[in-house]
């Protein structure tokens, strides 16, 4: 059993989610007091951050290796800093978790959706989010939001992204007591608050 309260943000490239993430921990901490960690996916760690450079802009990966590697950057990220800081009675809020490989690696590449699951919930020990707030965007929007240096998974297409966001989508109609979806093509200060509303509910509920 853990005290802290953990929540993700997810969504298609450049939906904003690094902007309403930080708008969340700077109004979790100035109104609670309580210790709010930022931290994100892959690259949460230094191990992370070895992962990701190959990851995004190492050479090609089959997808059952992509797959394995986000997971294993997801196991020392769970075991080694948002653990601990969750058993501290923590307010963790990572930048993408667990649902991002099942709508990129299952969405995206395809791979069965139930084994990514699975494969990284092995690797987290079952750790699920309290809440996971889904910028949701049409890819469309993705051309004009992304710099002129895409990643491997930026370059990986309009049909990838649009898989993408529907796995997103099925996600969280299918458990909508973990989701916030909100339109990403919002007005940011309205999404701010819509997000800070559902938090503010759930830290209240832990009070
Ligand atoms: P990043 O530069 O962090 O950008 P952003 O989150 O703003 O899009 O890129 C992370 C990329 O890795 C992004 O394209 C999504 C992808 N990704 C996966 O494919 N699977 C995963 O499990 C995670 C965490 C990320």
């Amino acid at each position: 059993m853990t005290s802290g309260l953990f929540i993700s943000f997810e969504g298609g490239d450049g939906a904003g989610k690094t902007t309403q993430l930080n708008r969340l921990a700077d109004w979790i901490g100035q109104e609670t007091g309580r210790e709010v960690v930022r931290t994100r996916e892959p690259g949460g760690t230094d191990v992370g951050q070895t992962l990701r450079q190959v990851l995004l802009h190492g050479s090609d990966l089959d997808p059952r290796t992509e797959a394995l590697l986000f997971a294993a950057d997801r196991a020392h990220h769970v075991a080694s800093l948002i653990r601990p800081a969750l058993e501290r009675g923590a307010v963790v809020l990572t930048d993408r978790y667990l649902d991002s490989s099942v709508a990129y690696q299952a969405g995206g590449r395809a791979l069965p959706p139930q084994e990514i699951e699975h494969l990284s919930l092995w690797a987290t020990e079952r750790l699920l989010p309290d809440l996971t707030v889904l910028l949701d965007l049409d890819p469309r929007h993705l051309a004009a939001r992304i710099g002129d240096q895409p990643d491997r998974l930026e370059r990986a297409g309009g049909d990838f992204h649009r898989r993408t966001r529907q796995a997103f989508l099925d996600r969280a109609a299918a458990a909508p007591q973990r989701w916030l979806v909100v339109d990403a093509a919002g007005e940011r200060d309205e999404i701010a608050a819509v997000v800070r509303r559902r938090a503010l509910a759930l830290l209240e509920a832990r009070a």
